[in-house]
């Protein structure tokens, strides 16, 4: 079964070889991205990838391709031309493609693509159980707030992790804790929930976002704030977040086994509520 890609503004699938060398996103990495999840083919918090992407190509200065509508216009299209009705899109707007400069035309047209893949999203039990994670240094560039596609530091931080066994890095900056390799991460210390404040050296997660407001919601304390890397083996229970991960408990860090706890598991619920809520908001507009 063929799957959808759309390449600036018409579809085809991921099959068509539609890149071409010189372009920016390929030679420079001079790109965003955004990764979204979709359930019977209806995004979840769509508007809040959008606004991220924005966010990021205004600080590269890369023009948009397309405002709000226009790009939920498109979105809906490829999802109504998507054979599946679970997964997630993976969207890259790049400045690009001009004969290779480091100095850029402040012209370019940009490269836009977007295609849907299924994806096996955890289910409660693994959610609950949690995952394990290794600790490395942080050797991201300094603007982790931009979604861009450089993402060899963090490939490499991964790729460690899976061969110590583990699933996920926690990257560490000095004395720091920031975020995990590909997920925001969170710790509870007497019942207060701790994450990374927003700032450059983390992503602004979109799960991150909606899990601090929930977590307010129920009365929950959050404290954003860097936990200290002399603090961690000391916290209640550790979990992670992310767009396909939803908030994922961490059952280990560096071969210690972390606590346990409930509001980890009521995040979870409260997400997974959200979502929810979302899926009937959106049911109207896709
Ligand atoms: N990763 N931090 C980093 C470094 C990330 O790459 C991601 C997302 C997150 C969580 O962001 P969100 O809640 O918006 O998914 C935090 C995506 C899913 C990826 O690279 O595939």
């Amino acid at each position: 079964m063929n799957d959808v890609l759309y390449i600036n503004g018409r579809f085809t699938t991921t099959a068509e070889r539609v890149i071409g060398v010189e372009d920016r996103g390929f030679q420079f990495g001079d790109a965003v991205y955004e990764v979204f999840k979709f359930i019977g083919k209806r995004p979840i918090f769509l508007s809040d990838h959008y606004r991220r992407m924005e966010g990021g190509l205004r600080e590269i200065e890369i023009r948009s391709p397309w405002d709000e509508a226009q790009f939920a216009s498109v979105m809906r299209e490829l999802l109504d031309r998507t054979a599946f009705d679970d997964g997630i899109v993976y969207i890259q707007v790049t400045r690009g493609e001009s004969e290779r400069r480091h100095f850029y035309a402040e012209d370019l047209q940009p490269t836009v693509v977007a295609y849907s893949r299924t994806f096996q999203f955890p289910d409660a039990a693994k959610k609950t159980n949690g995952i394990q994670l290794i600790t490395t240094a942080d050797l991201r560039w300094k603007h982790c707030n931009v979604k861009s596609v450089n993402l060899l530091a963090n490939a490499l931080a991964k790729k460690k992790a899976q061969r110590a066994g583990a699933d996920e890095v926690l990257l560490l900056d000095g004395d720091v804790v920031r975020e995990c390799g590909s997920s925001n991460f969170f710790a509870v210390r007497d019942g207060v929930v701790i994450t990374h404040p927003l700032d450059d050296h983390i992503l602004p997660g979109v799960v991150r976002d909606h899990v601090v407001n929930i977590a307010r919601g129920a009365k929950i304390v959050v404290e954003e704030r860097p936990l200290l890397v002399s603090e961690l083996f000391d916290v209640g229970e550790v979990f992670i977040t992310s767009t396909t991960m939803g908030v994922m408990a961490v059952r280990v860090i560096d071969g210690r086994t972390m606590r346990r706890g409930d509001i980890t598991i009521s995040l979870q619920r409260l997400l997974d509520e959200a979502e929810r809520a979302e899926l009937i908001h959106s049911g109207s507009a896709v």
